[in-house]
């Protein structure tokens, strides 16, 4: 069993076309900024940290349109769910490669020593590698493949993973900055409306009649 498709509407195509230009505009301005040096006096660091974020943003916003969907029945949210989640990991597998090529110049004994080492950076990789296997069941044919409870749990990951990037993002931190906050208080809200909105699916479900 799949999840019903929705028809294909103007506005859908609009949506998707809003979610590209939302993602990649950011994208080419960073890099051009980076190109044009104007990224401050640590150019490196500044891409880390803005992918970083900017990642971690996606994958909440990604999170938050199932709720928005429950709550308004717009078809849209549904449908620039794949890109925006796409987006996210291509975010953040970039801010890996940042670290990777720009600040450990690819120096692979150095960069297993930092992740034995560092709480933060573990926390970092276990959260990318868990949005791996939701990338590659992204398509819709996995959901045939898997069927749509299995496919389901699995895709629940992505709260896992924005909980371990969170936790990472705060040890980053080393303060309570406002940004770390928000962050934990969107993803226990949706958290929350995830398990409230199960529980009343089910207690509806039981009522007999
Ligand atoms: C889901 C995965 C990940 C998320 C959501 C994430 C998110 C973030 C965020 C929000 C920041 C702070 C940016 C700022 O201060 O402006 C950050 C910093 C950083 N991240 Fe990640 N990240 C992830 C994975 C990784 C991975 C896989 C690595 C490398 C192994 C990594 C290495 C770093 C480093 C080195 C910093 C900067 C640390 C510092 O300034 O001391 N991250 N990350």
């Amino acid at each position: 069993m799949r999840e019903p498709r929705p028809p294909s509407l103007p506005w859908h195509t609009l949506a998707r076309l809003g979610v590209l230009a939302a993602a990649a505009t950011p994208l080419a301005w960073l890099l051009w900024a980076w190109h044009a040096d104007h990224l401050g006096v640590l150019p490196e660091e500044a891409l880390l940290h803005y992918l970083g974020r900017w990642g971690l943003y996606w994958l909440l916003a990604t999170l938050a349109l199932g709720p928005a969907f429950r709550l308004t029945g717009w078809t849209a949210f549904m449908v620039v769910r794949r890109p925006m989640g796409l987006w996210a990991f291509t975010y953040l597998s970039l801010h890996l490669l940042v670290w990777l090529g720009l600040e450990q110049a690819w120096l692979w004994d150095f960069i297993f020593e930092e992740i034995s080492r560092m709480l933060h950076l573990q926390l970092g990789m276990i959260s990318l590698l868990l949005l791996i296997p939701l990338v590659l069941t992204s398509v819709r044919r996995a959901q045939t493949l898997l069927g749509l409870h299995r496919w389901r749990w699995l895709h629940r990951l992505a709260y896992l993973s924005a909980a371990g990037g969170l936790w990472h993002f705060a040890l980053v931190d080393r303060g309570d900055r406002p940004e770390v906050l928000a962050s934990v208080t969107v993803l226990v809200g949706l958290v929350c409306f995830r398990l409230g909105d199960a529980l009343i699916t089910r207690m509806t479900q039981r009522r007999p009649g």
